[in-house]
């Protein structure tokens, strides 16, 4: 066994996050672990990481006690985490973030052309194709996840964690990477794989546990679990249909986008979505996708028209935007979406402050706190209170509250940039559903996504954008995932 993890737990404040969890994981084999917003599998791997001590068990690497007290320890004894948090330094190049605390002690005289080269080489392995001179923060987000894939390969691992690395990765990118889990894999590498992404876990995991209110529920070779055993195991609780149907009638025109153009991102954007319906923008990274969202939200510089229910609205600035009944969910939820110390209840009220202020304090608290709750019920974010600081929920939960929050201001216009990465099957069903009650009430909703089952399932119709500008345009009837990618990939 190269790995063993035996009777591991930790409590945080209000939740047991691990009781009692045993692991183990052979060399070159993949394991997925599989299970709800916050079910403990990060917390798992921070242990394994010396990110976090625990409050008790043991674990074993190569036969032999293994106890990391911090980071650099697991680091040193081979294991590489790509945590679901990027963890880069935004400020420096893609070259200086891949040796960052992994540089020869001779920096200064290493030739830099032969570090570039050598960055090339390992982003080419992620197909990346940007410089290595440029900097993190330039890139978006799924780029970013990247970098820090590259990164991990180019330490020498025994042992590498993938907590949720697809979760932004279109089709391509997502090709590439199994490539090179097969490749390690080969090369004896013992690989752990997190992923809400059940059918990457069926595709690529030799075996599957599966964890749930932090306990393993149960583990078994990936051919003995069927999606529905899997998805059972995972919530405890029926899951109606992914995407239920919506009867909506759809209306007249409400937002109409005229040759919306942002120099050097996209240009000459054209299209309209009615009330009551679902847009999506499918596209490869690096397509624009994002920045059209952005440019309509005002928090990118745009010229052309941005018309709402006919009238042209003028967006300069995201205030503008929301006044005209423009809401934004971003893609970068630590970046753009959340203050991390505030607690989920001052995140969730945060866009509906201002409109509310004026209602005097204890009023304002009063609501804050009305809204919190219902977003926490739901969306079934998983926190011991609304007062709990956004920093210690799980990577979904985080997420959740960004939409909930987004929801909360009742817009008409809806903007969603990958609404439901990192979000488990059973919330997804929710998001989805509350995403049809907002068109169903009359809204005009707008999706990014690179989850193709997402876009198929959820749109009524799908725009594709390639290199900056708009391929096509699919309606239901006609489009499929052949289609969209056809679109998207044709230079
Ligand atoms: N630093 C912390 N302080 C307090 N609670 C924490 C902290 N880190 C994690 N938790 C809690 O521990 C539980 C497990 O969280 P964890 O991040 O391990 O979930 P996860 O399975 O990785 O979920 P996700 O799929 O959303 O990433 C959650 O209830 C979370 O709120
Ligand atoms: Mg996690």
């Amino acid at each position: 066994m190269l790995l063993e993890m035996k009777a591991i737990s930790k409590s945080f404040p209000g939740v047991r996050a691990l009781s009692d969890v045993d692991l183990a994981l052979d060399r070159g084999e993949v394991l997925g672990i599989v299970g709800e917003n916050g079910a403990g599998k990060s917390t798992l791997m921070k242990v394994l990481a010396g990110g976090i001590r625990a409050d008790a068990g043991q674990m074993k690497l190569d036969g032999e006690a293994f106890a990391p007290r911090r980071p650099r320890d697991a680091l040193d004894a081979g294991i590489v985490v790509i945590h679901q948090e990027l963890s880069l330094v935004p400020d420096r190049s893609i070259a200086e973030n891949l040796y960052l605390g992994n540089l020869p002690a001779k920096f200064g005289v290493i030739d830099r052309r032969a570090l570039d080269r050598y960055a090339a080489t390992l982003l080419a392995k992620v197909g990346l194709k940007v410089s290595p001179r440029r900097l993190v923060r330039r890139l978006g987000i799924a780029q970013q996840q990247l970098v820090e894939i590259a990164r991990a390969l180019s330490r020498e691992a025994k042992l590498i964690v993938m907590d949720e690395p697809t979760a932004t990765l279109t089709t391509a990118e997502q090709r590439t990477l199994f490539a090179t889990v097969a490749e390690l894999k080969a090369a004896g590498v013992g690989i752990i794989f997190i992923s809400h992404h059940l059918e990457e876990v069926f595709e690529i995991c030799d075996r599957v546990t599966v964890m749930r209110d932090g306990h393993v529920v149960e583990t078994r070779p990936t051919g003995k679990w069927s999606e529905p055993d899997l998805i059972r195991a995972m919530v405890n609780r029926p899951i109606e249909s992914m995407f239920p149907p919506r009867n909506v009638k759809i209306g007249e025109t409400l937002l109409e986008i005229s040759h919306l153009t942002s120099a050097g991102r996209f240009a000459d954007m054209s299209f309209q979505v009615r009330a009551g319906e679902v847009v999506g923008i499918g596209g490869l990274i690096g397509a624009g996708r994002t920045e059209v969202l952005k440019a309509i939200y005002g928090a990118l510089p745009s010229s052309g028209e941005i018309r709402i229910a006919g009238r042209p609205v003028h967006t300069a600035t995201p205030r503008q935007a929301i006044s005209a009944g423009i809401a934004l969910v971003p893609e970068d939820r630590k970046g753009e979406g959340l203050i991390m110390p505030f607690s989920v209840g001052r995140n969730v009220a945060l866009s509906i402050l201002s409109r509310i202020s004026a209602l005097g304090i204890f009023l304002r608290f009063r609501r804050m706190e009305a809204v919190a709750m219902n977003a926490v019920g739901a969306m079934r974010i998983r926190t011991p209170g609304v007062d709990v600081a956004v920093s210690h929920l799980s990577g979904g939960n985080q997420q959740k509250v960004v939409l909930g929050r987004a929801l909360s201001t009742e817009p008409r216009v809806f903007l969603l940039d990958e609404p439901t990465r990192g979000i488990d099957v059973g919330a997804k069903v929710e998001i989805y559903r509350l995403i049809g009650d907002l068109a169903g009430r009359g809204g005009a909703v707008l999706v990014v996504s690179s989850d193709m089952v997402e876009l198929l399932g959820l749109c009524d119709r799908i725009l594709v954008m390639r290199t900056g500008r708009l391929a096509g345009s699919l309606d239901r009837s006609e489009f499929n995932q052949e289609r969209v990618m056809e679109l998207a990939a044709l230079t």
